[in-house]
């Protein structure tokens, strides 16, 4: 049977895998990622397109950012199930509580660690007192809202015997979802099966709740391990999308939608709510507005997963696909990426090309996106989705910065032989300008320096990429930088048909991003 007809054929509901997506949480833990609320909630969107059954939006104590992006996705996004995301303590619980309220369908996530070593070293607390507070806050979670996920810290590295304790706890206290995560990503498949089927000997009443699985990919096997999961019970897989997350990263929600859609005949049956073709597009969206770039050779988003290079294959693909492709393209969404535009285009056809991607832009917005249409479409003549969505996520960084620098002026001198030097105008949030010019080793170097010297702020460039969103000389150049400003690493993208003056709006962004933090401060969150 193809994954079509598959997918088409009666499905049994208690083989449903609730998709539980946590980008916008532990996704953005990453480090150099930021996401401003109008960023959150636009991919929060997109996610409830992509059909993913709860949006992990944020830990909304760990800043009023953060508090602010779940208070917007949980009254803006309908449908879905919004968790809010807490340690074991009444604040983080009552706050996370007052984040979700709007929400359709509020959760709230608690949490807190049950190995030794976690208990030792960062909560420097006794079983009984993880016991106390795991008890407590859920019960205090299940006074504010129905829905409630308990989650055992770094559950892999601890006795199953304590697990065991604490999940049977907070089931008694209404927790409906129980979540087992592999924090640090240590255990192996067939270990971690073994560690969750003693859990529900020493917890029969695990059976009657969802079990969950959160897996990090330290070894690179997280998707191994939620799968592992899923085959001896767990019903709920949490993940982000592009694999994203702090170190190595979680679970890829998408190659774990894949899995269940192409081999369902060796999963008994388990399969998943996700519309599989906005999985390409939540993706880009994703990628473009962490600034964390998905690497070529990446299952099922990468850019060579369905691309066949090699003439053996591409002999074999052409006479049947079946010889060398598991997967129709088109089922990731990957045949939606063509042609849509053309510069004769007016703004009806540009909002409905727009609409059609998913993306509902108001008057303003529209006005702007119009604006750089025009711009790019008098240049390059024939304009694609993965154009649009480019114009469409660098308006929204645009105006999610409002508040921060602009970048208002751009020179640049050099060229074989001369020394590069750059000129730059900047803007505050309150009009005043500022310019300052610097030489440098390269254009990028000259561009930083000046930037620096008109912000008022010292960065080290660690990483750099410029690439092309679509083919073609005239195609739009996409920068994305990576940077330490004050010890710390923030990200920023640009998006122009000029690569220096991308390379300027990355770096600017970033910039604005560590200002961002600096009066958002974060609260340190041990492991999470
Ligand atoms: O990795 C982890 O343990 C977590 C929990 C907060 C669920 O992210
Ligand atoms: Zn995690």
């Amino acid at each position: 049977m193809t994954a079509d007809e598959q997918t088409a054929a009666p499905q049994d509901p208690a083989k449903r895998i609730t998709f539980f997506d946590t980008t916008l949480r532990d996704g953005e833990q990453a480090p150099g990622i930021t996401l401003n609320t109008r960023e959150k909630v636009e991919i929060a969107h997109q996610l409830a397109r992509l059909g993913v059954d709860v949006i992990e939006a944020g830990f909304p104590i760990s800043s009023p950012g953060d508090f602010e992006g779940v208070r917007a996705v949980a009254a803006e996004v309908p449908g879905v199930i919004v968790a809010g995301l807490a340690r074991a303590n009444p604040r983080d619980v009552t706050t996370a509580g007052e984040a979700v309220r709007d929400a359709e369908r509020p959760r709230i996530h608690t949490f807190i660690a049950t190995s030794d070593i976690h208990l030792t070293y960062k909560l420097k607390m006794s079983r009984e007192q993880v016991l106390t507070a795991a008890t407590e806050a859920v019960r205090l979670a299940r006074s504010i809202v129905d829905d409630v996920e308990f989650s055992c810290e770094d559950a892999t590295r601890s006795e199953p015997a304590f697990v065991a304790e604490v999940v049977g706890a907070a089931i008694a206290e209404g927790a409906g979802t129980i979540n087992i995560p592999d924090t640090v990503g240590y255990t192996t498949p067939t270990e971690f099966q073994g560690f969750l089927l003693e859990l529900y000997d020493r917890c029969p009443e695990l059976r009657g709740v969802v079990l969950s699985v959160h897996c990090h990919d330290d070894l690179g096997l997280a998707v191994a391990n939620s799968l592992a999961g899923v085959q001896v019970g767990a019903r709920q897989v949490e993940g982000c999308i592009n694999g994203i997350g702090e170190r190595a990263g979680n679970a890829s929600l998408e190659e774990l939608a894949m899995i269940l859609r192409t081999r369902a005949d060796a999963l008994g049956g388990l399969w998943s709510g996700l519309t599989t073709t906005e999985i390409t597009r939540t993706s880009r969206m994703v990628s473009r507005m962490t600034g964390y770039v998905v690497q070529p050779n990446k299952a099922i988003v990468g850019r060579n997963a369905f691309a066949h290079e090699a003439g053996i294959h591409q002999h074999g693909v052409l006479s049947n696909p079946l010889t060398y492709e598991i997967m129709d393209y088109a089922s990731v969404g990957l045949a939606q990426s063509e042609i849509v535009l053309g510069k004769h285009s007016g703004r009806h056809a540009l909002r409905n090309a727009l609409v059609e991607m998913g993306y509902e832009l108001d008057r303003d917005e529209l006005d702007q996106a119009f604006a750089r249409f025009k711009d790019l479409a008098d240049r390059k003549g024939r304009i694609s989705a993965a154009d649009l969505e480019a114009i469409v996520g660098d308006e929204m960084r645009v105006e999610g910065a409002a508040d921060g620098l602009a970048l208002d002026e751009l020179h640049f001198a050099g060229g074989t032989g001369g020394t590069p030097h750059a000129r730059v105008v900047v803007r505050e949030a309150d009009g005043s300008r500022r310019e300052a010019e610097a030489d440098g080793d390269g254009p990028v170097d000259a561009l930083m320096k000046a930037i620096d010297r008109a912000a008022g702020t010292e960065g080290t460039l660690l990483e750099y990429a410029v690439s092309a969103v679509t083919g073609g000389k005239d195609a739009l150049g996409e920068a994305r930088v990576v940077c330490e400003i004050d010890g710390r690493r923030f990200a920023g993208q640009g998006v122009s048909t000029d690569v220096l003056e991308a390379s300027a709006t990355a770096y600017v962004r970033a910039v604005n991003a560590s200002r961002h933090a600096e009066h958002g401060e974060r609260v340190a969150t041990g492991g999470v």
